[in-house]
């Protein structure tokens, strides 16, 4: 279908404007500037409230992590937020798992690396994190402690080497104060052990991501 198709342009019933949502902007459905930057582009193709209105916010230690968000925003254009700790983990021997996993356990909140994040540009956060004792890895819980997420809705995916998944959504939820995720995708080392199963799996996370917000 065209640019130019107007089924491709700002649809008052269906688009999800992020700042109205969050802000009860009186001009929401009908706002001059919303209209006219509200054009579908790139592939796959969005407008420009989808885009702006989803922010994957995650941490990595080895990269599985990391393979997964650039996964999700490459296939919806997506923003992504690294969150990086002022103190880094051990990546390798027993320290790795012996000070991760306590901090896990305890739930601590690292201090983070200067990130740039404004709550009512967005509709939605995906959070993005590896299964620590069962738990959050601490990065996240830390924007969860600095942030205002009420409002959002909130959706997340875990990459895991086993088991502990479920777990740590129910601690995410609890972090968070809410009951429900939106969506939920867990993975085993999808990096690391890369399957087909993996990436179909990725594919329904995204088809009911993109759904979520109409
Ligand atoms: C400190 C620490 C604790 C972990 N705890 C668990 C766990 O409870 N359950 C599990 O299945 N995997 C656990 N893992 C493995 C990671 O969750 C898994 O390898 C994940 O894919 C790593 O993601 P990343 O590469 O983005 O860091 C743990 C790893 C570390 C470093």
């Amino acid at each position: 279908m065209s640019k130019n198709n107007p089924s491709y342009l700002y649809n008052p019933e269906l688009c999800p404007c992020p700042k109205a949502v969050k802000t009860n902007c009186p001009r929401f459905r009908n706002c001059e500037a919303c209209i006219a930057n509200h054009r579908v582009e790139g592939n796959p193709q969005q407008t420009a409230c989808e885009k702006m209105a989803t922010l994957i916010v995650y941490y990595s230690l080895e990269g599985n992590t990391d393979f997964v968000a650039k996964k999700v925003a490459e296939a919806l254009g997506y923003e992504t937020l690294r969150l990086v700790p002022v103190k880094k983990y051990y990546k390798g021997g027993f320290l790795k798992f012996l000070i991760g996993g306590f901090d896990a356990v305890k739930e601590r909140t690292p201090a983070l690396k200067p990130y740039e994040f404004h709550a009512e540009n967005y509709a939605r956060v995906i959070f993005g994190f590896p299964v620590w004792a069962g738990n959050v890895t601490p990065p996240v819980r830390t924007f969860i402690k600095e942030n205002d997420l009420s409002g959002l809705k909130i959706a997340a995916f875990a990459c895991q080497g086993g088991s502990g998944a479920d777990k740590a959504f129910g601690k995410l939820k609890e972090a968070l104060g809410i009951g429900a995720l939106e969506a939920e995708l867990v993975l085993n080392d999808p990096k690391s052990k890369p399957s087909k199963e993996d990436d179909k799996q990725i594919q329904e996370f995204c088809a009911k991501l993109k759904d979520g917000l109409r």
